[in-house]
């Protein structure tokens, strides 16, 4: 069973929950705290991965499709539905990092950022929404970026899709509000995923590394458990009143800009 930091206290239970980019990083630790709270779980994902293996061994399904895919998104909320009866939560967590100023990043390449950090959370709220309508309630979580509140250095792309995840979710929150259908916005900081690793783990990145892990005023990156607990805030009935959101989970990263008076202040 899933591998989870917590026990679980049934926040989740006899709801289904539906997360995109289930095998890796914070989506994956979404399914995990989700099952931990007695939610049945359905991921997404464009493979199987051995983490998600090890975790659900079994337990879970994971479909394996991709975002871009409008077919595929639909038949995978409709099978949910069809086999667990109801469409509680869903959240999109599947993402792709991207780096390059305007005038430097290829056309293609920001249309495929575009097409599947924004477009594809459209496509999954767009296969969600029939069934949660149908039931007058539902719960839906984005994963933005705290680079959709903020820019940040050579992120046009990345950026843009982030900002428009926020917007997005406000106006699904707005047409969808009157019948029961929640949706906000989690904006993690810097969280240690394998995507994370991917970019800061390379030897050209460790002063830039070092440079926005001391941007976090909590001194360090987050975990993806992190990210997973705010998505079981939203996700839950623990939220009932809120909705239209972009919850920054980022260890303070957007409180302000670090100018090294903590320092002189001896309180690093
Ligand atoms: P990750 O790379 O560990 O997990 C992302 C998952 O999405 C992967 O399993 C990948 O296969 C899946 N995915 C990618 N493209 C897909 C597609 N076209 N169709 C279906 N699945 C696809 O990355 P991580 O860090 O867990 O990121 C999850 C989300 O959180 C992303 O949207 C990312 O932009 C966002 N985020 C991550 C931050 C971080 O520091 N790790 C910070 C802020 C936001």
């Amino acid at each position: 069973m899933a591998a989870s930091l917590h026990a679980g206290t049934g926040r989740l239970e006899g709801k289904v929950a539906w997360v995109t980019g289930a095998a890796s990083g914070i989506g994956l630790a979404c399914a995990q705290r989700f099952t931990a709270e007695g939610a049945t779980v359905v991921g997404l994902d464009l493979h199987e991965t051995e983490d998600w293996k090890r975790s659900f061994d079994g337990a879970a399904k994971l479909v394996c499709a991709d975002v871009r895919d409008e077919d595929a998104q639909r038949r995978a909320a409709d099978e949910i539905v069809a086999e667990h009866g109801a469409l509680d939560v869903v959240v999109t967590a599947a993402g792709v990092a991207a780096g390059g100023p305007a005038h430097l990043i290829p056309g293609d390449e920001w249309d495929r950022v575009l097409a599947i950090n924004l477009k594809g959370t459209y496509l999954t709220c767009k296969a969600a929404l029939p069934h949660m309508i149908r039931q007058r309630s539902g719960s839906i979580v984005t994963v933005a970026s705290v680079e959709g509140l903020e820019a940040a250095e050579g992120g046009s792309a990345y950026n843009a899709s982030k900002g428009g995840v926020v917007l997005f979710t406000k106006n699904v929150a707005m047409d969808y509000g009157r019948i029961g259908i929640r949706a906000n916005a989690i904006c993690p900081g810097f969280i240690d995923t394998p995507l994370f690793r991917s970019i800061f783990d390379l030897e050209a990145m460790a002063e830039q590394r070092e440079r926005t892990r001391f941007q976090h005023k909590l001194g360090r990156f987050g975990k993806p458990e992190e990210i997973a607990g705010a998505a079981l805030f939203f996700a839950s009935d623990d939220a009932s009143f809120v909705t239209g959101q972009a919850l920054a989970v980022d260890g303070g990263y957007t409180a302000g800009k670090s100018i090294g008076v903590t320092e002189k202040m001896g309180l690093v």
